[in-house]
């Protein structure tokens, strides 16, 4: 995530402002806070040495910043505090790209989310696959979110072109082999009333396509995915193209899946 402005060549490396200050802080968490990254990635960024403070490159990882009056750059695009965190859900329509603009002139999701301030989805749908897309200009969450390492679970419909079959459920809890490697176990199940062609499942990783490759993957197609959640996110109350913001507890209980500490729920880090 890259919040403006583009920054003149020519480099300079050096130390600045290591020095603490009252509103000095560490250069990783002012790049988190910029929604850039996570502010273990930030650190990476400054090892290798894309980083600016006022037109000096910084490599140390103590660097402090002071937020009013230093100019920060990573890779040449100004990093500005954003000024309050936002966090969105919006109701996936078909037809409509995750990508933050299209040169095709697709409709991207982004042109259906007025805000004050950019934000950015968090991990990808496919072009018609519908439903709970979350959005954020926090980097360091949306990074957390979608870090394997914390399962977070989504949860889908999928509609097939035939009814599955008993085995293949089987399959598809126990995992189903990809080119990309065996999926992790999930939880599936038939939904009523649909026919065996209407299945509930939910994942706990987030790979490209993942749910459509593990049907195909079987020889079924499928005709219709729905994301109905998000861990405790679903799109209940919004219309087709409608956007709300999280609550209060739904952010909590994703940071809460996405490991943060108590210490950082409370501090709103
Ligand atoms: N799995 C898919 O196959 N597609 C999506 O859009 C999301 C999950």
């Amino acid at each position: 995530m890259k919040p403006v402005q583009r920054h003149r060549a020519g480099k300079r490396t050096g130390t600045t402002a290591t020095a603490t200050g009252p509103g000095q802080i560490r250069i990783n968490r002012f790049l988190s806070m910029s929604g850039i990254t996570s502010r273990r990635k930030a650190e990476d960024l400054v090892l290798q040495g894309k980083v600016e403070i006022n037109h000096i490159v910084v490599r140390d990882l103590a660097t402090r910043v002071d937020p009013a009056r230093d100019r920060v750059f990573v890779s040449g695009t100004q990093a500005l505090p954003v000024k309050g965190f936002l966090y969105l859900v919006l109701n996936k329509p078909k037809d409509s790209i995750t990508t933050l603009s299209d040169e095709r002139g697709r409709t991207t999701v982004m042109s259906m989310v007025r805000s004050r301030e950019r934000v950015y989805p968090v991990g990808r749908l496919d072009r018609n696959t519908t439903g709970v897309l979350i959005l954020t200009n926090d980097g360091s969450f949306a990074h957390r979110l979608m870090h394997p390492k914390f399962n977070v679970p989504k949860s889908y419909r999928v509609s097939c072109d035939k009814a599955l079959s008993r085995g293949d459920l089987t399959l598809l809890r126990g995992g189903i082999v990809l080119p990309d490697g065996r999926t992790a176990p999930a939880d599936v199940e038939l939904i009523p009333q649909g026919r065996g062609k209407e299945i509930g499942i939910t994942i706990h990783e987030g790979r490209n396509r993942q749910v459509r490759r593990m049907f195909e993957t079987l020889g079924y197609d499928v005709v219709k995915l729905e994301r109905v959640a998000y861990g405790p996110v679903t799109k209940a109350g919004l219309a087709r193209g409608g956007t709300r913001s999280l609550t209060r507890s739904e952010i909590r209980s994703l940071k809460e899946m996405a490991g943060y500490t108590e210490e950082e729920l409370l501090s709103g880090r």
